[in-house]
């Protein structure tokens, strides 16, 4: 029996939370419910309480329930937390991390996977400050179900009704299920990397993001913990991915620290090698040193190298990527020997005349200490697929 945490906010919807109440209990799971002040304004407290058949929590500043310190023990004891409806207000209070009520509290120090599921008027749910805040919440890596759109509660048609319940059970019942990397803690960097040469100029190269960010999103439907450390990318973020934005290497080099101890940590992303020696503080003028501009480059930190070489807190399983344009093979492997990883995938540059940036397709290798195996032209969603078989035999084996 799983248990739920069930956070109810004051929208119209709040009164759809009682069926998912019972479709939990009816699947035999266990529901606890939280109301915020304005939830109890549209259900009373005691529909959720004889549907859950447990105590409902509203005041923060209960005394009998916080001698037990309520609203810190109310998350640890559930295994996941499910906030439906979730008002516009909420989710505003939660990317600011606001905690004035029990609700908000609970919500800024949980510890377990949060879904969410919204509902609110179209313009409610279209303004730029929701936009906003939902975009900031996703990248805090919670789950979002829905809105679907239709027919509103004040007549006015368009996206914003809260999901249905069946499909937020759907959901939470793909949360609960273990997947096979579950409790597994994994990083994964993404993207380029870019190089200030001067507050508007730098240098970068073309790395779509795509590899990364696919290889991210497969890890987290497995169930881990996933950290997505990325270098500026056109892309959606995948869902339920923690993601951390970084420009230059040393930026993704001190995330990548920040982020162990790990379980899986994975390098697709394309570093710059170098970064001009020197960042000019003001725009170079065109008329700069007679018109003849000569930069230097130093070295960057070598992420790869750095994270496989640490002797505390070393992930378990540490991935290359490397792409090259000539003896890719013989390349690949002297890396991977060279700088203490554990596997390296080896990226043709081009395939089929095509270059792999931006293509939603890649020619890879995987290499290990033991042998090499070509995957060949395959979608980058495949690679990630392939990978992570490799990475779930990894662990079932150590195990
Ligand atoms: C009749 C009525 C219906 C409302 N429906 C919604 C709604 O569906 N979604 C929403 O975000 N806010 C809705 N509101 C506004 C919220 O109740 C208000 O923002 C409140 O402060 C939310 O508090 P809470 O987030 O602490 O629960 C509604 C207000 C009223 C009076």
């Amino acid at each position: 029996m799983k248990k739920i945490l069930l956070i109810v906010s004051g929208g119209i919807a709040a009164y759809r939370s009682l069926d998912l109440i019972r479709e939990i209990k009816r699947r035999g799971d266990d529901v606890t419910c939280v109301l915020t002040k304005s939830a109890t304004q549209f259900v009373q407290p005691l529909s959720f309480g004889a549907l859950s058949q447990n105590k409902v929590y509203t005041d923060l500043f209960d005394l009998e329930s916080e001698t037990n310190i309520g609203h810190i023990k109310l998350s640890r004891n559930a295994d996941l937390v499910v906030l439906a409806p979730a008002t516009a207000n909420i989710l505003a209070k939660m990317s600011y991390g606001i905690s004035d009520s029990l609700a908000t509290s609970i919500l800024l120090a949980n510890n377990k996977p949060l879904l969410i599921a919204p509902s609110m008027n179209v313009k409610m749910w279209n303004n730029p400050s929701t936009k906003n805040n939902i975009e900031k919440l996703k990248k805090y890596g919670h789950i979002f179900v829905g809105p679907d759109e239709g027919e509103m509660a004040c007549g006015e048609v368009g996206s914003g009704k809260m999901s249905k319940v069946e499909d937020i059970y759907k959901e939470i019942e793909f949360l609960l299920k273990p997947g096979p990397l579950k409790g597994k803690k994994a990083l994964v960097t993404s993207g380029p990397t870019i190089e200030p040469i001067d507050p508007v100029r730098f240098i970068s190269n073309k790395s779509s993001g795509k590899q990364g960010h696919a290889i991210a999103e497969r890890l987290s439907k497995l169930g881990a913990d996933t950290h997505l450390i990325t270098g500026p990318v056109n892309i959606p973020y995948p869902d339920n991915v923690r993601v951390t934005e970084v420009n230059t290497a040393e930026e993704m080099l001190n995330a990548c620290k920040n982020s162990i101890p790990a379980d899986i940590a994975i390098f697709a992303a394309a570093v710059s090698d170098w970064k001009p020696t020197k960042n000019f503080q003001n725009k170079i003028k065109k008329s700069f040193n007679d018109g003849d501009l000569n930069l230097s480059f130093s070295q960057n930190p070598d992420i790869l190298r750095t994270i496989s070489e640490t002797n505390i807190n070393r992930p378990k399983l540490i991935v290359g990527f490397t792409l090259e344009t000539e003896n890719l093979m013989e390349s690949a492997r002297k890396k991977m020997l060279d700088k203490s990883c554990d596997w390296m995938i080896a990226n043709n540059h081009i395939q089929k005349n095509k270059s792999v940036f931006n293509s939603d397709m890649n020619e890879v290798s995987f290499l290990n200490d033991v042998s090499d195996e070509s995957w060949g032209l395959i979608s980058k969603k495949n690679v990630a697929e392939n990978l992570c078989i490799k990475i779930i035999e990894f662990f079932d084996n150590a195990a």
